[in-house]
């Protein structure tokens, strides 16, 4: 590990979910792994609450959401580095309370510290946020002062473009981190070391072997108590535009020249910028929506989504969502790419299939092969961690049959430890 400077990290909205589902514990396992500097602080801004109080949730968050559960001990020595500060973010002097607390902090310290700014707000909060850190000279040091942002980043290009000039306005782009956390699973990650690690599969990474790839992520929850966002996003701007977008990337990309961000993002881009346009006539054929009914999940009775909490009774909004995509390029031309996810399925499951072509020829007979089914590789991302080969075989005895069966990497077999979570990968990375 590098040697970390002494941080403080500040959470705009500590009090929000994103905080106490994910930040919070995050930062809990990475201080257990001791992967945190040993002079850091972490601050939550909200517009109430004291530090006692902050505490006494984000204990409770921890028991509840981290992979680990907190013991007395390592709690207590954590929660010294936890402080709040309330504050509304319209208010001009939060920002000075703000910077008068991190040069206290910091006075203590034997060097200068890096500090992240976490907007874990909605985005409407970005303008005035970042324009006020700028104003009392927060986001100055180019190396050592970092914005971090969440999804959704607008809701198409002149929004999103309009975002990201409040956010250059005041900090350089290496400064700023817009976060998509499934680009921190381990097994996203792995696509890019199995593609380009190894030698046996991109020679058939293309549309002469592959017929065509299904990207699946699929929960068994509901929008929970989220349905206020919800409403303004639906499963294609919650789940597509970002999450499943960067895995169709990274399944489709060239070989990248170096393992660089840059370089990496390139490549990415030059998928995205080959994905055909789907015309307005073309959409019935290439998209469906839905939206998940009351009825059973995992044994229960479920409400539907028009009965959820802040979601409009007669809402249209869509809780699942499949797209039909094609890649006009050399390596990909005509292969259907399927992106599909939704809430309330009938089990959680992210997955990537590639599935590919049937051999040219079967000279074995009708009756031994009445199962044949082509070559699938299936790249497991969650719950299941891990990717399966399904090939064809002999099944043992006389004569001829053939029979799928399945060759299997576990991750956690394979390297005898549990995942870390994807939040806790990308804070390290902040
Ligand atoms: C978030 C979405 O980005 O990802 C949520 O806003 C969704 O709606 C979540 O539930 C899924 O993440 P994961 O890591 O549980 O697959």
């Amino acid at each position: 590990m590098l040697r970390m400077a002494p941080t403080i990290v500040t959470i705009f909205g500590a009090n929000g979910d994103l905080t106490k589902r994910k930040l919070l514990p995050a930062l809990y396992n990475l201080f257990v792994d001791r992967n945190l500097p040993k002079q850091f602080l972490i601050l939550g801004i909200a517009r109430s609450g004291d530090t006692d109080a902050f505490r006494a949730t984000m204990r409770q968050a921890v028991e509840t959401y981290s992979r680990r559960p907190a013991t007395d001990e390592q709690w207590e020595e954590f929660a010294k580095h936890i402080d709040f500060l309330p504050g509304v973010f319209e208010d001009a002097g939060l920002y000075e309370r703000l910077r008068d607390r991190i040069s206290s902090e910091e006075s203590q310290w034997d060097e200068p510290a890096s500090h992240i700014y976490y907007l874990s707000t909605p985005p409407s909060r970005f303008e005035m946020i970042a324009n006020s850190l700028g104003n009392v000279g927060l986001c100055a040091a180019r190396t050592r002062d970092r914005i971090v942002v969440e999804k959704p980043f607008g809701t198409d290009i002149e929004s999103a473009g309009a975002l990201n000039e409040h956010l250059v306005r005041n900090f350089h782009e290496d400064q700023i981190y817009r976060i998509d956390h499934y680009l921190g699973k381990e097994t996203v990650q792995n696509i890019l070391v199995f593609r380009f690690a190894n030698n046996l599969f991109e020679p058939v990474w293309n549309r002469r072997y592959v017929d065509h790839v299904q990207i699946t992520v699929a929960e068994d929850v509901g929008v929970e108590s989220r349905g206020k966002y919800y409403e303004s996003s639906g499963a294609l701007r919650d789940m597509i535009q970002n999450h499943l977008l960067q895995i169709l990337c990274l399944v489709a990309m060239e070989p990248p020249v170096t393992y660089e961000g840059e370089e990496v993002r390139n490549k990415k881009v030059d998928v995205l910028r080959a994905v055909r346009p789907i015309q307005p006539h073309e959409v019935r054929n290439a998209a469906v929506r839905g939206q998940y009914d009351e009825g059973f999940s995992c044994g229960d009775t479920v409400i539907g989504y028009r009965q959820e909490t802040d979601v409009a009774p007669d809402s249209s909004v869509e809780t699942y969502a499949a797209l039909k995509l094609y890649i006009d390029n050399w390596r990909w031309h005509d292969v259907p790419f399927y992106l599909r996810t939704g809430k309330r399925m009938p089990r959680k499951l992210s997955q990537v299939v590639i599935h590919f072509r049937p051999v040219p020829h079967l000279a074995f007979p009708q009756d031994a092969a009445d199962q044949f089914e082509e070559n699938r590789l299936l790249i497991n991302i969650q719950p299941e961690e891990g990717i399966d080969m399904r090939f064809m075989a002999k099944e043992p005895g006389a004569g001829m049959r053939l029979r799928s069966v399945d060759m299997e990497f576990n991750y956690e077999q394979a390297f005898k430890a549990p995942s870390r979570e994807a939040y806790e990968t990308l804070l390290q990375e902040v």
